[in-house]
């Protein structure tokens, strides 16, 4: 191997990059800083980890934004900043090789942002790039064999987005993708307690709800935790004991979408692949789908035997850095048959 080879998860909640033969070596969260007044193309004041320690915390003119969210992913300078940014980090300055680079944006992407993109990772050092979907990535990722003619459905629940692909010889055949994901469910929660109890609690707090207790689908055992917020009523801080029960009936709303998702695409689904999925499962990657209850949740609604990837946060980041190979693989197949 006399190359390196580079694969990019550019999630809406965090960036990954794994390097072949070393695996992941960075995840920072999604999150670039600004300085609102700058003039110039220098008004980037930081980028990942040191970013998101801006939020809230910053004087006036510097705002800290989500750019796979918020959509500034189509300002190339912000684009080429942050890939460059990324990549160097990743590599660590005594690399003088291109490497090969494979990025895997989210599916709501337009075209001309997978442009910036591609272009910017070219800027950026690469001497060859490589754009995939998420579906693919992710089912690489998760040890899927996508050569073979064979159906698969892979349901990738991150921080904005929801896709749900079947996939069979390295295509995607039927997909869909709603923005309701991971963060949702943290704003599900927020809503949930404020009308119920009227405490106002904080994004991080709920998230915090969500990893420690929440849950998809009823579990035997109930699990507590207190919870600090301000009444709205009163003013003042308040703590209260919120349950798993609790959270299940919050989160309702949000899974059931992510459920319909899942459905309107097995109906769309040709009955020999619809068959595949039945035999193998539907396989969940993403953070998102660390919550709690959402395998059974769904083998409730589809009757289907659902699992969840090994490593559902960096799968995707994975199967991206292995794209690279899979593709070499095809095209030497290719010339020598
Ligand atoms: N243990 C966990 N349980 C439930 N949700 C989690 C857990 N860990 C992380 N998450 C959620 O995963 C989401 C981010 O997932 P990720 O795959 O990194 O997103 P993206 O690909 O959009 O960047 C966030 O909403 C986060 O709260
Ligand atoms: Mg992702």
């Amino acid at each position: 191997m006399n190359y390196t080879d580079i694969g990019i998860d550019l999630g809406t909640a965090s960036i990954l990059v794994y390097i072949r033969g070393k695996g992941v070596v960075l995840k920072e969260p999604s999150v670039v800083a600004f300085d609102r007044d700058a003039k110039d193309n220098n008004n980037i004041k930081a980028i990942g980890e040191d970013a998101r320690l801006m939020i809230g915390r910053t004087p006036g003119n510097i705002v800290a934004v989500r750019p796979l969210r918020q959509g500034v992913i189509s300002d190339y300078t912000v684009t080429e900043q942050m890939m460059k940014y990324f990549i160097a980090k990743a590599l660590g300055k005594r690399s003088f090789r291109k490497p090969r680079i494979s990025v895997c944006v989210p599916s709501g992407v337009t075209e001309v942002e997978k442009k910036a993109v591609e272009d910017a990772t070219y800027q950026a050092g690469a001497r060859e790039v490589a754009i995939i979907e998420e579906p693919i990535a992710a089912a690489i990722g998760a040890g899927i064999d996508i050569s073979k003619p064979q159906g698969n459905m892979i349901v990738d629940i991150g921080g904005g987005t929801t896709d749900v692909a079947v996939i069979s010889l390295g295509g995607t055949v039927e997909s869909a993708s709603i923005k309701i994901a991971g963060d949702d469910f943290d704003e599900a929660i927020v809503r949930y307690l404020r009308k119920k109890y009227n405490l106002l609690i904080g994004d991080r707090t709920a998230e915090d709800i969500k990893i420690n207790i929440g849950t998809a689908f009823k579990r035997p055992e109930v699990d507590y935790m207190d919870v600090r917020g301000r009444n709205l009523v009163t003013g003042l801080p308040e703590t209260i004991r919120v349950s798993s029960d609790e959270t299940q009936e919050a989160l309702k709303e949000t899974t059931a979408q992510i459920l319909d998702t899942i459905c309107a695409v097995l109906e769309k689904t040709p009955p020999e692949l619809a068959g595949d999925i039945v035999d193998r499962g539907i396989v969940l990657t993403g953070g998102g789908s660390m919550l709690r209850g959402l395998e059974e949740l769904i083998e409730e609604r589809t009757h289907i035997n659902t699992m969840t990837a090994d490593e559902p946060m960096t799968c995707v980041a994975i199967g991206t850095g292995r794209y690279i190979e899979f593709l070499a693989g095809y095209n030497n197949e290719g010339n020598n048959g």
